[in-house]
């Protein structure tokens, strides 16, 4: 089912106000490689009215992806024309899949994933077992922790606002910019819009079991109130700078698990204001957890308090 450019061409539509001439664009290195596509760094010239060239990163498909793939990053193209906002990335172009590969041209975050910059911060224990702690402009303070925090949850509450459900709010998701500025990426898309049960069964294996609230895992169920069921395990990977979720726990096991009321217990650095709030993220009633407004302005008086 590889991808057939002629009978596609027609099926993109995108507005002239963000297509972005291909010879504008000097590709310089790959950034990351999934399933779906790649991301590229690039530098453009003239984009978004900023005269020279800016660094950006262009999203773009591997040669043999399949139909599906192309229309997922098609509906990410479609979210994202839609948002603005200082801690959503940004939108810049779209090269369509008319003269060449379908590029989508986002911001450019510099520090990259948030779930490696966190982990990269962690101390390394060399083999005399000294602790070496690299770079010092890298440390991660508590404070920093909930900044990052404040700051996600600043854009979620956006992002609910206009009614958009992201699907796939995970550390990994988050883009850190040059001044370790937030920015939510990687939206979880309208994946099923497209998606029948046999696809379902198919892509299985790319679901991001550990982070799925409850009904979600159960009945497909995504609203904004699973968003702050994922937001709560984000929570967790910050405290924890970056670890995987439910250490030890098999995925298969995870779903009877939450059923029965079990939940990740409190990180030995977390503060129990944190950890209470993490909770009741993690509430099995949808509506008994808090909004992200909620959580922005718990977030915002626990950074004013603690200056
Ligand atoms: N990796 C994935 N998307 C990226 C972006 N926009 N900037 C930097 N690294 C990325």
């Amino acid at each position: 089912t590889s991808l057939d450019p002629n009978s596609d061409t027609k099926s993109v539509k995108v507005e002239t106000k963000w297509k972005f001439p291909r010879q504008r664009i000097v590709i310089e290195q790959l950034l990351g490689e999934g399933e779906f596509g790649r991301v590229l760094k690039a530098k453009a010239f003239n984009i978004a009215g900023k005269p020279g060239y800016s660094l950006v990163a262009v999203k773009t498909l591997k040669p043999d992806a399949r139909k599906q793939d192309f229309y997922d990053l098609l509906s990410e193209y479609q979210l994202l024309k839609q948002v603005h906002h200082p801690h959503v990335i940004q939108l810049l172009g779209v090269c369509t899949h008319e003269d060449g590969p379908l590029y989508v041209i986002i911001e450019y975050a510099s520090q990259g994933s948030l779930r490696n910059y966190l982990r990269k911060t962690r101390h390394i224990m060399t083999s005399d077992l000294r602790l070496l702690e690299d770079n010092p402009d890298h440390r991660v303070t508590p404070r920093d922790i909930l900044s990052f925090a404040r700051q996600i949850a600043c854009g979620m509450s956006y992002l609910s606002d206009i009614k958009l459900v992201h699907r796939d709010l995970a550390a990994r998701n988050i883009l850190l910019s040059e001044n370790r500025v937030c920015k939510i990426s990687d939206f979880g898309l309208t994946r099923d819009i497209y998606e029948d049960n046999a696809y379902f069964k198919k892509s299985k294996g790319r679901v991001p079991v550990k982070w799925m609230a409850p009904e979600s895992l159960a009945d497909h169920l995504y609203t904004t109130k699973s968003d702050v069921w994922s937001y709560g395990i984000l929570l967790w990977e910050l405290v924890t700078l970056g670890a995987t979720p439910y250490p030890g726990v098999q995925v298969e096991n995870l779903y009877h698990l939450l059923k029965e009321g079990y939940r990740m217990e409190k990180p030995s650095n977390c503060a129990t204001s944190l950890y209470a709030l993490m909770k009741k993220c993690w509430n099995v009633r949808p509506d008994c957890r808090p909004s992200f407004l909620e959580i922005y302005d718990f977030l915002d008086n626990l950074l004013t308090d603690s200056i």
